[in-house]
């Protein structure tokens, strides 16, 4: 069985890129499972904190998660048309110590996808994206591209997909991205 971490560059409750992993979890092909995480615990980067405390528990636990899975699907939000500082902040933390990043991200497989409320689906965040996995090592899946525009009518209130469109969309990228790590 394979393990593919879908992390949410998102911290919101009612958030559609969260939301958009949830119905990941639902649609994974047979043969692996998405293990949803959040950023939630992982305090604002400081390298005086760093030198004095050491990694974060939350940061801690999400390096060994993403070391220890087969691949990672990262869902992020776009904030003035690149990514969000919490997200850059998050994966900031993944990167400690500079010793531990190839053990988490080295050649790491990485699908990104995203959602926004407005038109163009958070594509500029996605390209924001590929300098900072490059810089990691990790490989970044060049599939067809997935953007969640509109995002506020593609979710219902309690964040369910509604969108069969979407939805065919989203089965189809995780197909190919799963079929790409049972490939390797
Ligand atoms: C945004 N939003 C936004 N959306 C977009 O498509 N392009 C953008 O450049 C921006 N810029 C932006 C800046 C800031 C500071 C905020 C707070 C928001 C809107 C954004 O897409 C929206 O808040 C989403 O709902 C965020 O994703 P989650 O939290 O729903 O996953």
């Amino acid at each position: 069985m394979l393990t593919v971490i879908g992390l949410s560059g998102s911290l919101r409750r009612h958030s559609f890129n969260t939301a958009l992993l949830r119905a990941a979890a639902d649609l994974m092909p047979a043969g692996a499972v998405l293990d949803l995480r959040t950023l939630h615990g992982i305090p604002v980067y400081n390298a005086d904190d760093e030198a004095a405390t050491g990694i974060p528990p939350a940061a801690a636990a999400l390096k060994d998660a993403v070391a220890a899975a087969d691949g990672l699907i990262f869902s992020t939000p776009e904030y003035n048309n690149s990514m969000p500082g919490v997200a850059k902040n998050g994966i900031d933390w993944l990167s400690r110590p500079p010793s531990d990043i190839k053990r988490v991200f080295g050649g790491k497989p990485v699908a990104i996808m995203s959602a926004s409320p407005g038109g163009f689906g958070a594509v500029l965040s996605q390209t924001a994206w590929l300098p900072v996995m490059k810089t990691l090592g990790a490989s970044v899946w060049s599939g067809p591209r997935l953007t969640v525009s509109r995002a506020g009518s593609v979710f219902a209130e309690d964040g369910s997909l509604t969108d069969d469109t979407i939805r065919e969309q989203l089965r189809k990228f995780l197909a190919g991205f799963v079929a790409s790590l049972q490939g390797r």
